[in-house]
């Protein structure tokens, strides 16, 4: 799926590969401690080579994954991935590259990883943020038809989000 953002840039929008280890692994470098923080709830600065295999070889079953790339040079945007915790429960976990934050792009990887999800039978995304993490806490709760749980404990905030069935959700992008 390809999509413009308001500042221009095209996005591919497609399921992760294994073959984007490098891909993730210069990612990651380009992220700044902030957003690394904010994704990782640690200072990430490198994955090992255990980390890359789970984080690119997955099933798009139990543990979906998506990969935005700039269209004209390959480079990574974002990443959203949920993994199933419960039948219908997935952990969500998203990045989007500095540049290209607040241009309605986790919005859109959010919606369209809840389109396969749902038709992998999951119905709820529980998230883990920092509690002071504004436009994670606004991405989650913004999302879906009803919110199971939203609690703040030790600065972290745990959300539980409902959403519609496979049959209710309509992919937004074209
Ligand atoms: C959180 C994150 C994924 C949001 O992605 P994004 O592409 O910037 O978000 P969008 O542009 O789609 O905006 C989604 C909503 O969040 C709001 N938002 C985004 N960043 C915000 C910020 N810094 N402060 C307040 N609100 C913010 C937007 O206004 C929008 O709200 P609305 O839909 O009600 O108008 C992105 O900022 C990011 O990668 N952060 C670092 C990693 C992280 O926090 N991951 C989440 C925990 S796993």
């Amino acid at each position: 799926m390809l999509l413009t953002l308001p500042i221009g840039t095209t996005v591919l929008v497609r399921p992760i590969e294994p073959e984007d280890k490098p891909l993730l692994s210069l990612g990651l470098k380009t992220l700044s401690p902030e957003t690394a923080m904010r994704r990782f709830l640690t200072l990430k600065t490198s994955f090992s080579a255990a980390e890359l295999r789970y984080l690119t070889e997955v099933d798009q079953v139990d543990h979906i994954a998506l990969v935005a790339v700039d269209a004209d040079h390959g480079f990574l945007i974002g990443v959203a991935r949920c993994v199933r915790v419960a039948p219908d429960t997935a952990e969500l976990a998203i990045v989007i590259g500095d540049p290209w934050q607040r241009q309605g792009l986790g919005r859109a990887l959010v919606d369209e990883l809840a389109v396969r999800a749902s038709a992998q039978g999951i119905t709820r995304f529980s998230g883990t943020m920092m509690a002071t993490n504004r436009g994670a806490v606004r991405l989650m709760r913004g999302f879906g038809t009803h919110i199971d749980r939203d609690l703040i404990e030790s600065g972290v905030r745990e959300i539980v989000v409902q959403f519609a069935s496979s049959a209710q959700l309509v992919a937004p992008m074209h």
